[in-house]
């Protein structure tokens, strides 16, 4: 098994301190609550959260599609997360968006909780790929219909701890 990269790490670096910028500019010294989707967008939530110049809390979650199931989109919630959003400012953080399925029923989850804001940041997101309607607020790449490891994403649970992003090429 080969990997090529796709995107370097100083490339994704140089975009996590771009969209973190962003991000501190437009919350404008709020408290962030950083809500992680745990186990993809782990890696990513804390180089963000680093290069972000106002507070932020951290929060975690985490998800599973029901295996068998992909047209139904049933995800089923695996860690719950440990304090209230009522009246917060959540920032969804993901590792990449596909379908959509996955985040479109976190932010409803999350919604019905009454947070005073949310918001979604992914690392990548593969719009062509999307099934349901959901677009992200903040978003480092945009990439065609390639399944990527690295950077937190995994393949099988391997890869996840690679510095960068790439495809497997047998
Ligand atoms: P969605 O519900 O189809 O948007 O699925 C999103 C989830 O599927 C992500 O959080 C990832 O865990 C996983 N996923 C989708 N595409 C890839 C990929 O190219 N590499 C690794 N994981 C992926
Ligand atoms: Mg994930």
């Amino acid at each position: 098994m080969e990997i090529k990269e796709l995107i370097s790490r100083e490339k994704i670096e140089r975009s996590i301190k771009e969209v973190a910028k962003q991000i501190t500019e437009e919350y404008n010294g709020k408290t962030i609550l950083m809500l992680c989707v745990l186990k993809g967008a782990s890696v990513f939530a804390t180089e963000l959260a680093k290069n972000i110049e106002t507070n932020v809390r951290f929060e975690f979650i985490e998800v599973s599609s029901y295996v068998g199931t992909e047209s139904t989109g049933k995800i089923k919630i695996n860690k719950d997360i440990s304090s209230s959003v009522e009246g917060m400012d959540v920032l969804v953080v993901e590792d990449i968006i596909d379908t959509g399925r996955t985040l479109s029923y976190l932010k409803q989850y999350i919604l019905d909780k009454n947070p005073k804001s949310l918001k979604i940041c992914t690392l990548i997101d593969k719009p062509s790929r999307r099934v349901v309607d959901l677009k992200p607020e903040y978003n480092c790449f945009e990439i065609e219909d390639k399944f990527i490891i690295g950077y937190g994403m995994d393949y099988n649970e391997d890869y996840r701890n690679l510095p960068y992003i790439g495809v497997i090429e047998n």
